[in-house]
């Protein structure tokens, strides 16, 4: 590896003498390299690999069972004023963070190799990408990077001598003393931080090996760091999926969703339409960066190169795409081993095996009643595997975006599909979005809470400043073509607990509607929430939904809607003084619209 970045260097070198591996291994990306790291973590006993007759390729790992999720009670952003980060962050005083850091750094890589990792975010040298440098001690991070980002000396070439690039150091913070037997998920979960140093383009992640916690690509960099970066910039950083959805009559337009963890970004990304005549294909399932083009449109990019979806409830019947990508050359986090050397989840088929080894190393039967996969185990596999990849998936202009999706988990209130009346409405509805907790990150799962534009655990600075730049966007780009907004709820439950709607590729049904909006072939009623579709115009040909059900679904109740309006004034007062106008008076409108027809 040829490295003339003077800076780079350096800092290389100081984080080594601060964190005192044994070795340094500057990662290359090859396919060699790859494999070589592979075995280590199988002879280290971290990895198991597959059958390859069943999964070429492809290994088995368990993560320590305290180390399974995203934890956002120890993330922090540390900007100079907690005032810049905002009351949705975690601030300290970056001056003390980094001291309390430096001493859990000070020989955490001891006994260990520290992999230095240039990766780049997007296609190498768009216009649209984005370079990082990871430093870990991870050899599981480091098989990771290679499969989520796109690594090696070809992003030094574009980084040169004097580029810019995020600094993200991770340890997993385990030294070994020497002669010390390693073991197979090495962690640190009491002195968990996950930081972010925004003003310095800086990332500093300790004890967690696990996900968004240490591959720092993604939520840390890809989001914290970039929606900072974005502000500045007159950019977007977003938690969204990108789709190419193309009709019957051979239109194809791009579909950007904003949904929260595993609320159903792989899932729409990786649509199979149950219409016949559509077709969907899938640019990224969960990170987009928009940027203005030169024909006023956002033009968006998947900056991974991966994906780390989502393994229980995966399956031929609700996602044969991800089931295809995840088939070869992927890496299985916390599901459950097979006797004949394979892997399997919860719903991955609609009878359990009769027996099993648990995401714990144990014996399973489906006697026990418990859980064979973690809840939020994860397949990681490249994303040029998914079969509906789209041909402009790696387009460096991004493509362009005409459409913006809300969503989340909502049993009740929230309809099927409902269309802003204009962009500050749409602002608006993203600002209230709100949604039930899942197991993607640590804590209580089930339970409602707001989750702006999906972006509550991923928003690096004040949301009311994220708002306002939301707001601005329309006229900080002379003839700018904005996507529409739109809200969908996949969801909205029966009062026995089903879901009402069928969801997965029916939610194609949906989309239709929406196409029908954007080319102007299909009409809308305005509803004091939103415009919605009548009834007959959301094709239903096939479905054997009953009348109730579909009348439930495309429902607005203004006494349930009022319900819920001093929750959404607490929600934006927690954001005030610094709350933009525009949107308090927006929710001022909502209430006099829901009085009006009560
Ligand atoms: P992150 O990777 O955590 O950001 O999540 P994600 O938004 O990509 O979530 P994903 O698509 O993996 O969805 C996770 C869960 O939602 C799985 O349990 C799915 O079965 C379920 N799900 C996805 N789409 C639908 C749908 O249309 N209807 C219903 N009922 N469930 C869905
Ligand atoms: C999410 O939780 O939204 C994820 C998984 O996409 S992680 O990368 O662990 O954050
Ligand atoms: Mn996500």
């Amino acid at each position: 590896m040829n490295c003339n970045h003077k800076e780079l260097n350096a800092w290389v070198a100081e984080m080594a003498a601060l964190c005192k591996p044994d070795a340094i291994h500057w990662c290359d990306g090859s396919q060699a390299e790859y494999d070589a790291l592979c075995e280590k973590l199988v002879a280290a006993g971290t990895f198991i690999r597959l059958n390859p007759e069943k999964r070429p390729n492809s290994f088995l790992c368990r993560s320590n069972p305290a180390d399974v999720a995203r934890v956002e009670d120890r993330t922090f952003v540390c900007p100079k004023t907690q005032r810049e980060a905002g009351p949705n962050n975690h601030w300290v005083d970056p001056a003390e963070m980094r001291a309390t850091m430096t001493k859990l750094y000070d020989g955490s890589m001891r006994g260990r190799t520290m992999y230095v990792i240039p990766f780049s975010m997007g296609p190498v040298g768009s216009p649209i990408a984005h370079i990082g440098v990871e430093l870990t001690d991870s050899a599981y991070v480091a098989v990771h990077m290679r499969i989520m980002t796109r690594i090696g000396q070809r992003v030094l070439d574009v980084l040169g001598p004097d580029g810019r690039f995020v600094r993200c150091l991770h340890s997993v913070g385990a030294p070994l003393a020497p002669g010390q037997q390693d073991v197979p998920w090495p962690c640190n979960p009491e002195n968990r931080y996950i930081t972010h140093f925004p003003e310095d383009l800086t990332i500093w992640s300790y004890g967690s090996g696990y996900g968004g916690n240490a591959l720092l690509g993604k939520k840390c960099f890809a989001l914290r760091i970039a929606s900072t970066m974005a502000r500045r910039e007159g950019w977007l950083a977003e938690h969204m999926l990108i789709l190419g959805l193309t009709s019957p009559e051979g239109v194809k337009r791009y579909i950007c969703a904003a949904f929260p963890s595993a609320c159903g970004k792989t899932n729409l990304a990786m649509l199979t339409p149950t219409l016949p005549g559509w077709k969907a294909e899938c640019v990224g399932d969960d990170i987009a960066w928009m940027k203005f083009g030169p024909d006023g449109y956002l033009h968006a990019i998947n900056p991974e190169a991966g994906f780390f979806g989502v393994a229980p409830g995966t399956s031929l019947r609700s996602n044969p795409n991800a089931m295809a990508a995840c088939s070869r050359n992927t890496i299985f986090t916390n599901v459950a081993l097979t006797d004949d050397g394979d892997v399997w989840w919860e719903d991955m088929t609609d009878e359990p095996p009769a027996h099993l080894i648990d995401w714990k190393g144990n014996d399973w039967t489906p006697d026990l009643g418990t859980k064979a996969a973690h809840p939020n185990a994860r397949y990681t596999a490249p994303a040029s595997q998914c079969p509906t990849i789209d041909p402009a998936w790696e387009s460096p202009d991004g493509v362009p975006v005409s459409a913006i999706l809300f969503g989340g988990r909502r049993p009740s209130t929230v309809p099927l599909v409902m269309e802003s009346f204009d962009w500050t409405h749409g602002t608006f509805l993203g600002s209230t979005q709100a949604s039930e907790t899942t197991a993607a990150a640590a804590g209580s799962v089930g339970v409602l809470r707001f989750d702006p534009m999906a972006m509550l655990p991923f928003c690096g600075y004040h949301y009311a400043d994220y708002f306002q730049h939301w707001l601005d966007l329309p006229a900080s780009h002379p003839g700018a073509h904005m996507p529409r907004i739109y809200y969908v709820n996949w969801f909205r439950k029966a009062d026995d607990g089903r879901f009402l709607w069928p969801g997965f590729g029916d939610n194609a049904r949906v989309l239709k509607w929406i196409f029908g909006r954007l080319d102007g072939s299909l009409p809308a009623v305005d509803s004091p929430v939103g415009r919605l579709p009548r009834r007959q115009d959301l094709d239903t040909t096939g479905l054997h939904l009953d009348d109730e059900d579909l009348d439930e679904l495309l429902s607005v109740n203004p006494a349930e809607w009022l319900k819920d309006l001093p929750a959404m004034r607490a929600h934006y007062a927690k954001f005030a003084p610094e709350m933009p106008q525009a949107l308090t008076d927006q929710l001022d409108a909502l209430e006099a619209r829901l009085r009006a027809v009560l």
